[in-house]
C-alpha cells in the first residue's frame, strides 16, 4: 500500500518564474506593468506577472522569426529536434510533484486530478511528438510527362498561440508538441488567470536544449496581448483554444491582417445520450463524470443530458446521491473532488446561469449555491425537465450545473442532440451496437465516445463541427496545421 500523499502547505510551492520569455531570456514587460494571479481557492493574490502587450508581442515575433529563419532549431536534424522534446518531457515528469502542485494552486483543480490527469497526459504528448519530429513526410506523385513531382512538408513557420486557464500544462503541450516536431517557432499568450505553469515550462524547454527564440512566451490579457498575436502581420499561423466569441475575433483579425492560417478549438454544448438498454451503473458514472471532472470546466463536458423516458427518473434521483458524494472544498486535500471555479468572473456567470435556470422554470434537484464564503466554490447542480429553448440548454456554462431532458426514441434525439450550434463531443450509452453507430454516425460532433466518456489520448484527434471550431488537435492530423506543403517538380 501506498502511504498518503503528503499534504501541500500552498504557502510553500515554489514559484520560480513571474517574467516573460523573449529570446531565451527571462525579461519585464516593455511597459514594466505586472497583473495579479490569484489562488482560487482562497482570492488571494499568489504572485504579480509580467504583463505583456502589442510592444513585448512584437518583440517575442521578432526573436521567433529570427530563430525560424536563421536559429539552429529548422536547419538541424529532424531527430535532434525530437531529442530535444523527449528531454522537455523527461524534465516535466522530473518536476512532476512541482508542477502537479502549482497547477492546483493556479487553476484549482485537485491535486488529484492534477496528478492523474493533467500531468501524465502533458508528458505523454510531448513524447508522441517527439516520436513524429522525425517522421513527417510528403509523397512522390506520377504526373502527366517526362517529370517527378515530390512534396515537401515543410514548418509553416512562426505560430501564435493563445490557450485557456482550464487545462494549462495540457493545452499548452497539445500546442507546443505538434508545433516544435514539425519545427515552427512559438509565441505562447498563456491565459491570464493561469500563466504560472507556462512560465515553469518555459524554463525547462530551455533546460531541455530548446535553442533561444524558438518558444517565447508573452503573459497578458487578451484584449491586448491575445489580440496583437491575431493581427500580427509576421505571425504565419495563429492557434487558439478558448470560447466561440473570442474565436470569431481570431478569425476576423486573421483576416484584416495577413490571413495567416487559423484553427479554433472552442465551446461546446455536448449531448450525452442514455438509453434505457444500457449498463446504467456505468451511465450514471460518465454522465456524472461527464459534466462535473475539472469543476465542469470542459469544452467537451456533457452537459445536455438526455435520458430515455422510463428509467429517466430513477436516473436522476442516483445521479442527485452521486453527487452528494462529491467532495468539494480544499484542492491541495486528497481527499476532494472538486475545487473552487478558476475565478470570480466564471463564479458569477455560473451563477448567473443557475438563477437563469430556476427563472426559466427547470427543476433544480440538487445544489445551486456557493460553498463557503472564500473562493470561487459552487455545490454541484442538477435540473432536470430541461427545456431546449432555456437558456442553460442552450449556452456553454462551464461549470458544475447539468441539465437533464427526457427523451422517447431514436430518431428524436438525434434531431434534439443535433440542434445546437456546437458539435465538439457527444456520447452515446447502449448495448445495442446497431443504435450505438448509428448514433455515431448522425451525430455531429467531432468526437462521439460509446459506454465512455472523456478518453482522451494524445493519438486521437480532437477538434469541433459547427461553431465548435475549426481543425483538429492531437494525433497526426495536428501535423497538418504546422505545415505547409510544397509541390516540386523536377523535368527529366
Ligand atoms: P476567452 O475565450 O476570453 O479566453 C481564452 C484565451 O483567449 C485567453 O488566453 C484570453 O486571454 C484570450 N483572449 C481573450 N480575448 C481575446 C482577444 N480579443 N484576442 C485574442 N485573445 C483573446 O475565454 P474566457 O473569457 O476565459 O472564458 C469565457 C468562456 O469561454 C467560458 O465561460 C467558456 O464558456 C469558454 N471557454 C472555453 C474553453 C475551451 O476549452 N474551449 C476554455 C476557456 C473558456
Ligand atoms: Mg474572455
Amino acid at each position: 500500500m501506498s502511504a498518503e500523499p503528503k499534504l501541500i502547505n500552498p504557502s510553500e510551492i515554489k514559484i520560480s518564474q513571474t517574467k516573460m520569455l523573449i529570446d531565451g531570456k527571462w525579461v519585464d514587460s516593455a511597459s514594466g506593468k505586472t497583473f495579479e494571479t490569484i489562488n482560487p481557492a482562497t482570492g488571494e493574490v499568489i504572485a504579480h506577472v509580467a504583463e505583456g502587450d502589442r510592444e513585448d508581442v512584437d518583440r517575442a515575433v521578432r526573436a521567433a522569426r529570427k530563430a525560424f529563419e536563421e536559429g539552429p532549431w529548422r536547419k538541424m536534424s529532424a531527430r535532434e529536434r525530437g531529442r530535444c522534446l523527449y528531454r522537455l518531457a523527461d524534465l516535466i515528469e522530473k518536476h512532476f510533484d512541482e508542477l502537479a502542485a502549482l497547477e492546483t494552486l493556479n487553476n484549482g483543480k485537485p491535486i488529484n486530478e492534477s496528478r492523474s490527469a493533467d500531468l501524465p497526459l502533458t508528458i505523454e504528448c510531448y513524447r508522441y511528438y517527439a516520436g513524429w519530429a522525425d517522421k513527417i513526410e510528403g509523397k512522390t506523385i506520377p504526373i502527366n510527362g517526362p517529370f517527378f513531382t515530390y512534396t515537401r512538408h515543410e514548418p509553416v513557420g512562426v505560430v501564435g498561440q493563445i490557450i485557456p486557464w482550464n487545462f494549462p500544462l495540457l493545452m499548452q503541450a497539445w500546442k507546443w508538441g505538434p508545433a516544435l516536431a514539425a519545427g515552427c517557432t512559438i509565441v505562447l499568450k498563456p491565459a491570464e488567470q493561469t500563466p504560472l505553469t507556462a512560465l515553469r515550462v518555459g524554463e525547462l524547454a530551455l533546460e531541455a536544449g530548446i535553442p533561444e527564440g524558438v518558444v517565447n512566451i508573452v503573459p497578458g490579457f487578451g484584449e491586448t496581448a491575445g489580440a496583437a498575436v491575431a493581427e500580427h502581420m509576421d505571425i504565419d499561423k495563429v492557434a487558439f483554444t478558448g470560447s466561440t466569441e473570442v474565436g470569431k475575433l481570431i478569425m476576423q483579425a486573421a483576416g484584416r491582417s495577413n490571413l495567416k492560417r487559423v484553427t479554433l478549438e472552442l465551446g461546446g454544448k455536448s449531448p450525452n445520450i442514455v438509453f434505457a438498454d444500457s449498463d446504467l451503473d456505468a451511465a450514471l458514472e460518465g454522465a456524472f463524470q461527464g459534466l462535473f471532472f475539472n469543476q465542469g470546466q470542459c469544452c467537451c463536458a456533457g452537459s445536455r443530458l438526455f435520458v430515455e423516458k422510463n428509467v429517466y427518473d430513477d436516473f436522476a434521483q442516483k445521479l442527485v446521491e452521486r453527487s452528494r458524494k462529491q467532495v468539494v472544498g480544499d484542492p491541495f486535500d486528497p481527499k476532494t473532488t472538486q475545487g473552487p471555479q478558476v475565478s470570480q468572473e466564471q463564479f458569477d456567470k455560473i451563477m448567473d446561469y443557475i438563477r437563469s435556470g430556476k427563472e426559466q422554470g427547470a427543476k433544480l434537484l440538487t445544489g445551486g449555491n456557493r460553498v463557503g464564503s472564500c473562493g470561487f466554490f459552487i455545490e454541484p447542480t442538477i435540473f432536470a425537465d430541461v427545456g431546449e429553448d432555456m437558456k442553460i440548454a442552450r449556452e456553454e456554462i462551464f461549470g458544475p450545473v447539468l441539465s437533464m431532458i427526457p427523451f422517447k426514441d431514436v430518431d428524436e434525439v438525434i434531431a434534439r442532440g443535433n440542434r445546437t450550434m456546437y458539435g465538439l463531443a457527444a456520447a452515446v450509452w447502449t448495448k445495442d451496437i446497431n443504435k450505438a453507430h448509428r448514433l455515431a454516425a448522425e451525430l455531429k460532433a467531432g468526437t462521439v465516445w460509446i459506454n465512455c466518456y472523456d478518453v482522451f489520448d494524445t493519438a486521437a484527434p480532437f477538434g469541433g463541427f459547427k461553431m465548435s471550431g475549426i481543425g483538429r488537435e492531437l494525433g497526426s492530423y495536428a501535423l497538418e496545421n504546422y505545415t505547409e506543403v510544397k509541390t516540386v517538380t523536377v523535368a527529366l
